[in-house]
């Protein structure tokens, strides 16, 4: 086993080993015991491998996502100041989650985010032009973090002056938050406010050109969506849509500025950037989600108990090598790739087609202005984990740039 930790009965998801460098520890896991269990953090169950993660995110009737949170709750639910506020449709079961999720769905249709990608590529090539004036940069920070906190705003119909404040409430939510619960709780608070503010106003101007007024002007079963419900969805879309993407672009750019013959090939290739998206998406995966078991059950001889707390590790079973050949290494062209890095079952990732817009988008404006740059020091390089998995620094010197 890796370092101090026993990761068969007592992995820790926030420590600065299972950040940096999982995948070794999963593959220890995969072999000898794949599906791992650890009292901390509220204790849990660690499934590693493509078939039990899979199954169990087709499961949603044995496997709960009342809570999706690696943690237990910061408070009881429906402690907050607006009553109860699901996060739907990620954070409910049916029948809700289907009338929740058909209700966002369109939103994120591709011809939506085709309309997107006009806005998105325009403002990548703002920052690129302000990137390309300098010699060196934080591309997780001055690039990487920007792109999705502008382009929801947009969506949601938000000033984008705002995309620092949300950066911040994301961070505060699934980062720092995830181990200080009264830090989460205070940002709920504060993120709430704020869209109960703006969902007043679109109710006063009866407005219906974003997505809150959509959701506003929105009904099930001929009865209005609950303001809590409203408030619960958005917020949803605000935290689901900005670190993960941020932490996909950003974990692409790294290995980008750590593998010349992978970034040389995109550059004289540029088509091949898609299939190297989906292949960043499944060696590099951000997101792990939570399940609660709904009654006492049995997966792969591992007892599970109602109430047990089961980590969704779609990175893990990402590199199971029964799933993928050579799972450890990148192929940017990768023929089959098959990845989980979206989720499976009823919960797949309904904003998939607006986050590989954007990373591709990302990729392909970076490497036309910067197509060559490697890490000015790889100890400099900060990752964020346990939830959603990304760097958070990393500082980058540019050899080549065109344009300037
Ligand atoms: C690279 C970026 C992204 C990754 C890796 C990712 C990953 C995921 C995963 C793994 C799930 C499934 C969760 C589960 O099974 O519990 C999910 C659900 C979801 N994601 Fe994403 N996501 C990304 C970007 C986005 C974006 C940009 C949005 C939209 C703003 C978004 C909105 C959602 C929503 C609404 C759900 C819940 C779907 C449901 O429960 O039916 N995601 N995402």
């Amino acid at each position: 086993m890796t370092g101090m930790i026993d990761w068969t009965t007592d992995y820790d998801i926030f420590s600065k080993e299972y950040i940096e460098n999982p995948f070794p520890i999963w593959d220890d896991l995969r072999e000898g015991c794949p599906i791992a269990h650890s009292d901390r953090w509220g204790g849990s169950w660690l499934p590693t491998t493509y078939e039990d993660v899979t199954n169990i995110a087709r499961d949603p009737e044995r496997f709960s996502s009342r809570e999706i949170i690696v943690v237990p709750p910061a408070e009881a639910p429906g402690s907050g100041a607006y009553g109860p506020t699901p996060g739907a449709p990620i954070s409910v079961d049916n029948p809700m989650h289907s009338w929740t999720r058909r209700q966002i769905l369109p939103a994120f249709a591709p011809r939506a985010v085709d309309e997107l990608e006009v806005f998105t590529r325009a403002w990548c090539r703002e920052l690129m032009d302000v990137l390309a004036s300098k010699d060196e940069a934080d591309i997780a920070v001055e690039y990487a973090q920007q792109i999705p906190a502008q382009v929801i705003a947009n969506m949601l119909g938000v000033p984008t002056n705002m995309k620092d404040t949300f950066t911040k409430w994301v961070r505060n939510s699934l980062e720092q938050g995830l181990t200080d619960p009264e830090l989460r709780i205070k940002t709920r608070a504060e993120l709430q406010d704020f869209f109960m503010d703006e969902i007043r106003k679109r109710r006063a101007t009866g407005s219906t050109d974003d997505l809150i007024g959509e959701l506003v002007h929105a009904e099930h079963d001929g009865e209005p969506f609950p303001d809590g419900l409203i408030l619960g969805m958005c917020g949803l879309l605000l935290i689901a849509g900005v670190d993960t993407t941020w932490s996909g672009i950003g974990a692409s750019l790294w290995h980008l500025a750590t593998h010349k013959e992978d970034r040389d090939r995109l550059v004289q290739e540029p088509e091949l950037i898609p299939s190297a998206v989906e292949e960043f998406l499944r060696a590099y995966s951000p997101v792990t989600m939570a399940r609660i078991v709904a009654e006492d059950t049995e997966v792969n001889g591992c007892p599970m108990h109602a109430g047990d707390r089961v980590l969704m590790a779609f990175p893990a079973a990402n590199r199971d090598p029964k799933q993928f050949d050579r799972p450890d290494e990148v192929i940017i062209d990768r023929e089959h790739n098959r990845h989980v890095a979206f989720g499976a079952g009823i919960h797949r990732c309904a904003g998939s087609n607006l986050a590989r817009m954007e990373m591709r988008v990302a990729i392909e404006e970076f490497l036309a202005r910067v197509p060559d740059f490697e890490l000015r020091d790889d100890a400099e390089v900060t990752w964020a984990g346990g939830q959603v998995r990304g760097p958070r620094t990393i500082p980058v010197r540019f050899n080549k740039k065109i344009g300037h």
